[in-house]
């Protein structure tokens, strides 16, 4: 099945500051500059087609080293073919909130496969991770409550703090005797609660999974964890790195998203029947956010089906990672601690990554630069994120190419 989008029906571009700025939005124009001075302009860049090994980015094909597609989904024909077939049964537009009619047949059996991929009593899904990490999170905590967040938790978990009005306590990243003593000082409060990403989504770094669950235990705290970048890629079955650790017994809530390895759209909360009854009346961004339509929930649903078929694409990405890791470290560059499929390389300032990646380009490689505020100031990178569809071929271009980059830069 070949199918494009007819570009030429897209309406003009309408030119870029065809007109001032009003009086009242004058200010953008100079917060753009700065933006612009300090390197931290982002690109608004057009894809078109199918994305898989290769990308085409504003008429480039690129080798995609810059998607989360982690097993090669994103393309599948199978996954569109699930969602026609719940398009044509249930209609594209969810109508609703799930709490209203929006929850169809298609969310239905999604949450069913949810939990039992999870091996969990039931699950809760959310029209995106962010949505699911912010609702959960200011579900569970309150004004009364501590919440311990890792340094380099993602920007949901973050908002998701914020929004609580909880006290908030930032522990560095994965430094377990900095939580052990922020939660010995947290004091009589009504809850406390532990928040982690599994697998750091700019960092491939892990979470200490069975010390954190200890820490829970020892300060009865409340674990929540995000398998974002774990879902579709750790675990016997796929589930992610609570499976893969053996923790399931210590984490209290688990959440994710349907977007990354499972190719679709979409987050999800998953544990104890209960809570997860609990949340639906408290969560609000499933209270008051329209479902994702039925169509986007049967491709997950199909694609959670494939987790169980293909043991070896998981297997074979992380492979694939290994080998990437070793190179890389052979070439001396440092990956900051990566151990997963996402291998972050350190560039420094924000610039400097923008021209990494640039050059990256010019040599037919996506590697899209990531800048603040989404690592540190003087942090920013180029992130690697590997596909099961990467050859050894295109990982050992990838780092030639890259250790070349970075060689002329240290010479000149
Ligand atoms: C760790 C983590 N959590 C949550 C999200 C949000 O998921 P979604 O893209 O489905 O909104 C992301 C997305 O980048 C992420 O990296």
């Amino acid at each position: 099945m070949t199918c494009r989008l007819d570009a030429a029906a897209l309406p003009p571009q309408p030119p870029r500051a065809a007109a001032p700025l009003p009086a009242a939005l004058d200010w953008i124009a100079d917060d753009l500059a700065a933006l612009r001075a300090e390197g931290l302009e982002r690109p608004h860049r057009v894809r078109s087609g199918r994305q898989g090994r290769e990308v085409d980015l504003d008429g480039q094909t690129l080798l995609n080293f810059g998607s989360n597609d982690y097993l090669g989904l994103a393309g599948d024909v199978r996954l569109t073919k699930a969602a026609s077939r719940a398009a044509c049964a249930e209609g594209f537009g969810a109508g609703a909130s799930p709490l209203v009619s929006g929850h169809s047949q298609a969310h239905e059996l999604l949450e069913r496969a949810l939990a039992n991929l999870l091996a969990v009593d039931g699950a809760l899904t959310f029209p995106s991770g962010f949505a699911a990490n912010t609702a959960t999170i200011a579900a569970l905590a309150g004004p009364d409550d501590v919440i311990a967040s890792d340094a380099r938790n993602h920007a949901s978990i973050i908002d998701g703090c914020r929004l609580s009005r909880a006290r908030i306590g930032i522990y560095p990243h994965r430094d377990m005797a900095a939580l052990d003593a922020l939660l010995a000082q947290s004091g009589s409060v009504r809850r406390r609660l532990i928040v982690t990403d599994t697998v750091f989504s700019m960092d491939g770094t892990v979470a200490p999974l069975a010390d954190l669950c200890e820490l829970a235990r020892k300060h009865r705290a409340i674990l929540m964890v995000d398998e974002a970048h774990a879902t579709g890629v750790f675990g016997v079955r796929g589930s992610g790195l609570v499976e893969e650790t053996g923790c399931a017994d210590g984490v209290h809530v688990r959440v994710g998203t349907l977007s990354k390895a499972l190719a679709a759209a979409g987050g999800f909360v998953a544990g104890h029947a209960d809570m997860i009854h609990w949340l639906r009346h408290k969560a609000r961004a499933w209270i008051f956010s329209t479902a994702h339509p039925p169509a986007v929930a049967a491709a997950a649903t199909l694609a959670i089906g494939l987790l169980a078929e293909g043991p070896h694409r998981r297997r074979e990405l992380l492979e694939r990672a290994a080998g990437f890791h070793e190179r890389l470290s052979r070439s001396g560059l440092d990956v900051a601690g990566a151990t997963t499929q996402i291998v972050p390389i350190i560039v420094g300032s924000a610039g400097g990554a923008v021209a990494v990646s640039t050059r990256l380009a010019e040599a037919g490689l996506f590697v899209p630069a990531i800048r603040p505020p989404s690592v540190p100031e003087g942090k920013s990178l180029v992130r690697v994120s590997l596909s099961w569809h990467h050859t050894a071929d295109d990982v050992g271009r990838l780092v030639s190419t890259i250790t070349s980059i970075l060689s002329d830069r240290a010479d000149s």
